[in-house]
């Protein structure tokens, strides 16, 4: 029997790679690879199944070189790097990697929005560079969790993973959905968008990035929210409007941003973001823990050895 041929444009380490190369002919650039690799693009017209990062575009064009393919599979949640669309009119089946890295994000949503609440990198910066004079009842003061009201856009899993650390340090919850669903955690509240702007202390992301979330947190949303509240973003970058951001927290219109994705990503390091000291920039590192990361890639090749055999995917996308 032929072997299936899987193409996976940046490689994963070799230990996480095993059951893929024990059941299909792969092909795999270099890890840091930013374009297809010569081997990868030769390998794309006989591919039966493409493993890729949240970094690799698959749109129409990307497809039509791949003729061949049953399944696009990413190692990630979030999958607005893939036309949908075009893999739907292909017959590709696309898959991703929800429910392990829900832990991970969270913990990762939590340290962020402590780090900007209590002003760890004004507070750090200051120490390392001599500003540390003797200690002041005024010096650093910032938000505690407590009886803070937090609201949670986008009530997922990972929001939802949110709301329940946020409730554990006796934070308040309110919730904004497209559609109507139960408490997320004991006492959350269900609001509109706008309410949980104008009200929350904290807003945190949780939506996926799609055509009607592009943009949801422009100069208006920005404008509702209070001028001491912090913003975190562990969703995606283009949910928020960069530069409506950079404008509010620069006129003192926020308290705050805590961000791990930005757009553009990577951020470079000119960018007036970085010059602000009430904002926290983290590398896009929500998933980044050893088990975390070994479980996607765990996920996304059993997504895409069944797509090659033709069965379903054990996490396809809806
Ligand atoms: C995802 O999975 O979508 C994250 O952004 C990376 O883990």
């Amino acid at each position: 029997m032929t072997r299936p041929r899987i193409v996976v444009p940046r490689g994963l380490p070799e230990a996480w790679m095993t059951p893929l190369h024990a059941a299909a002919d792969v092909v795999a650039g270099p890890q840091d690879a930013v374009s297809l690799s010569r081997a990868v693009e030769a390998a794309l017209p006989s591919a039966d199944g493409v493993l890729t990062l949240l970094t690799q575009k698959v749109d129409a064009a990307f497809l039509d070189r791949a003729p061949r393919l049953r399944v696009v599979s990413n190692m990630a949640v979030g999958v607005d790097n893939i036309d949908l669309e075009a893999c739907a009119q292909r017959g590709v089946a696309v898959g991703h990697t929800p429910g392990v890295l829900t832990d991970a994000t969270a913990d990762l949503t939590m340290a962020l929005l402590l780090s900007a609440a209590r002003r760890l990198p004004a507070a750090t910066a200051d120490a390392a560079a001599g500003r540390w004079g003797p200690w002041s009842p005024t010096g650093w003061l910032g938000l505690e969790l407590g009886g803070a009201t937090l609201g949670i856009v986008g009530p997922g899993k990972i929001g939802t993973a949110v709301a329940r650390r946020a409730a554990a340090f006796g934070m308040e919850i309110l919730y904004a959905h497209h559609r109507a669903v139960p408490p997320i955690v004991p006492d959350a509240q269900g609001v509109s968008l706008n309410a949980l702007l104008e009200r929350a202390d904290v807003v945190s992301l949780h939506v996926p990035l799609t055509e009607a979330t592009r943009g949801l947190i422009d100069a208006s949303a920005l404008g509702r929210m209070k001028s001491t509240a912090l913003l975190v973003n562990t969703a995606r970058g283009p949910i928020v409007d960069t530069d409506a951001l950079v404008q509010a927290l620069g006129q003192g219109e926020l308290g705050g941003a805590a961000l791990d994705v930005t757009d553009p990503e990577p951020l470079p390091p000119s960018h007036p973001l970085y010059a602000l000291p009430n904002v926290v920039i983290a590398p896009h590192i929500g998933s980044a823990t050893h088990r975390t990361r070994a479980r996607m890639a765990s996920v996304a090749i059993d997504n895409v050895l069944a797509g090659v055999r033709g069965a379903p995917l054990p996490h396809a996308v809806d």
